[in-house]
């Protein structure tokens, strides 16, 4: 819980390089995400080399987030190992999600970027990745250099006791 609670999208990064571990790490926690029939319909390209990254960052209006990050992780649905459309983003999701906790486990700042999809096909072809690739975020991760903050609805908003409506 504490770490759920604490992490937060971190979007200005330290020149400091991501140690190869951590990296290994962040990849280990998303390929441990629960999938439909454990159908793992994720494939991972990990982007460390700075023209790339500069290049990625021409895809997206949060291009300098991008640029401030020494380190992407580029999460693609393999359309080659989907069973259900639904289902299968919803994992993508699960192992993300997984990913940023382990970014944050190990003292990584990483924000999820969605934005970018609006240019998926340009990104595809910069990582030189098939079309049975299908683009689903950008993580992009370092070390913090800021301390952000975030809000939530309250519990009493989202959350129903038996039926739709009754105060939980
Ligand atoms: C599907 C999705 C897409 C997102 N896309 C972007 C994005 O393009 N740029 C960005 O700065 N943050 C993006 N975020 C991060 C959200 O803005 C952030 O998670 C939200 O404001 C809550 O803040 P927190 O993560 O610090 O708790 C995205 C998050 C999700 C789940």
């Amino acid at each position: 819980m504490d770490t759920i609670r604490s992490r937060r999208s971190i979007r200005k990064f330290g020149d400091a390089s991501v140690e190869d571990e951590k990296i290994d790490i962040i990849l280990d926690a998303g390929r441990w995400a629960p999938s439909g029939m454990n159908n793992q319909p994720w494939q991972f390209i990990v982007v460390k080399d700075g023209e790339t990254i500069e290049e990625v960052a021409g895809c997206t209006t949060y291009g300098d987030i991008v640029r401030s990050a020494n380190l992407l992780i580029a999460v693609f649905l393999d359309r080659d190992r989907m069973y259900d459309g639904t289902k299968d983003t919803m994992a993508i999701g699960a192992c993300i999600q997984n990913m940023l906790l382990a970014a944050h486990s190990v003292e990584l700042g990483a924000v999820w970027l969605g934005e970018i999809l609006n240019r998926r096909e340009k990104v595809n072809q910069i990582l030189n990745a098939p079309d049975s690739l299908k683009l689903m975020a950008v993580i992009a991760i370092g070390y913090p250099v800021e301390r952000a903050t975030s809000t939530r609805k309250a519990l009493s908003e989202i959350a129903h006791l038996e039926q739709y409506g009754h105060p939980y």
